[in-house]
């Protein structure tokens, strides 16, 4: 049983392939061809929390695709009205494939561990790689082959970044990261999170400089201060993470053609300015649009792997 809690589920060759049938899939979709890989197969969505772009991309994506998927909210008091397990076998029996959003990661874990369908982490307080695999195939159409490319990471190295990290060891990119010591990685859990999959031409830079992180960077990345679930946090977090706002001035730091990418939300005037989310450097919009098509590459490549035929 394969499933997508973090990408180290995959290997490279295994992310080059889900890149390629992405890209082959919107291609069909922008010519007008919508082929139903997935007929009759249905997704079930658990949200413990809010969502825009993965909640319609996944929905979007399974009807494209000739499938449908069921919104469960709290209404089904995940882990509280009923256990991980009942929940787990009771939608295995009935749905081809479960995503989950929730608050701790070791929830997806479990639910994956009584699964007899593939289970998608749609993010988790740890981990989001349906995120990283949508920014790497949209990093991708910009620039082609991402080897010894540099992306720089600005602000809280939270589960975002984390599942850039490993997305960049699998590509062989450059990482560098610009955080305070507060919210920073450190070079033991940076090889505890990549492990053995690390690929020729990835590095990664620790450095509390925003300006060093973005030279020579093709890509500049910012994500909220406050992830959902901080909320207690909220004021400390912006007083610390102040110097790493992304604005015009780091944005001229990086190489001239280096695009902006966020995952969105966006709380602007914190992390990043009008000015540079607005700018033609941001490729925010192509991003979020991305998450459609990098979602539906990997759901049928996961149900083909899966060879699952309900
Ligand atoms: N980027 C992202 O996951 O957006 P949502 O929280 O709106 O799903
Ligand atoms: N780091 C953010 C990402 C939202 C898509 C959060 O976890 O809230």
């Amino acid at each position: 049983m394969r499933h997508f809690i973090t990408l180290n589920d995959i290997t490279t060759n295994e992310f080059n392939h889900i890149l390629e049938l992405s890209a082959s899939i919107k291609q069909e979709v922008k010519q007008g061809n919508y082929r139903h890989y997935l007929p009759n197969k249905i997704l079930a969505m658990i949200f413990e929390k809010q969502s825009l772009r993965t909640r319609v991309s996944f929905e979007t994506g399974m009807l494209q695709l000739g499938g449908g998927s069921i919104y469960l909210g709290s209404e089904i008091g995940f882990g509280k009205r009923e256990s991980i397990k009942d929940i787990a076998e009771v939608l295995s029996s009935m749905v081809s494939i479960i995503m989950f959003r929730g608050m701790k990661h070791q929830s997806v874990v479990d639910l994956a561990q009584y699964s007899s369908v593939p289970v998608i982490n749609g993010l988790t307080d740890s981990a989001h790689p349906c995120q990283a695999l949508a920014d790497m195939f949209t990093l991708h159409e910009i620039f082609g082959s991402l080897r010894g490319y540099k992306l720089a990471w600005i602000g809280d190295a939270n589960n975002v970044a984390i599942s850039l990290l490993r997305a960049a060891a699998k590509l062989g990119m450059e990482f560098s990261v610009a955080a305070p010591d507060e919210f920073q990685f450190n070079s033991s859990t940076v090889k505890n999170l990549i492990g053995e999959n690390v690929t020729e031409g990835f590095n990664i830079e620790l450095t509390n400089d925003p300006y060093k992180a973005v030279k020579n960077a093709i890509a500049v990345y910012t994500d909220v201060w406050v992830s959902m679930g901080q909320e207690n946090e909220e004021e400390e977090r912006k007083k610390i993470l102040q110097p790493y706002q992304v604005n015009a001035k780091l944005m001229s730091a990086a190489q001239s053609n280096a695009v902006f990418l966020h995952c969105l939300p966006a709380r602007r005037g914190l992390e990043v300015t009008d000015e540079v989310i607005d700018s033609t450097q941001s490729k925010v919009v192509q991003q979020a649009e991305n998450r459609l098509h990098a979602q539906k590459g990997l759901l049928v490549w996961l149900l083909n792997e899966t060879q699952l035929v309900k």
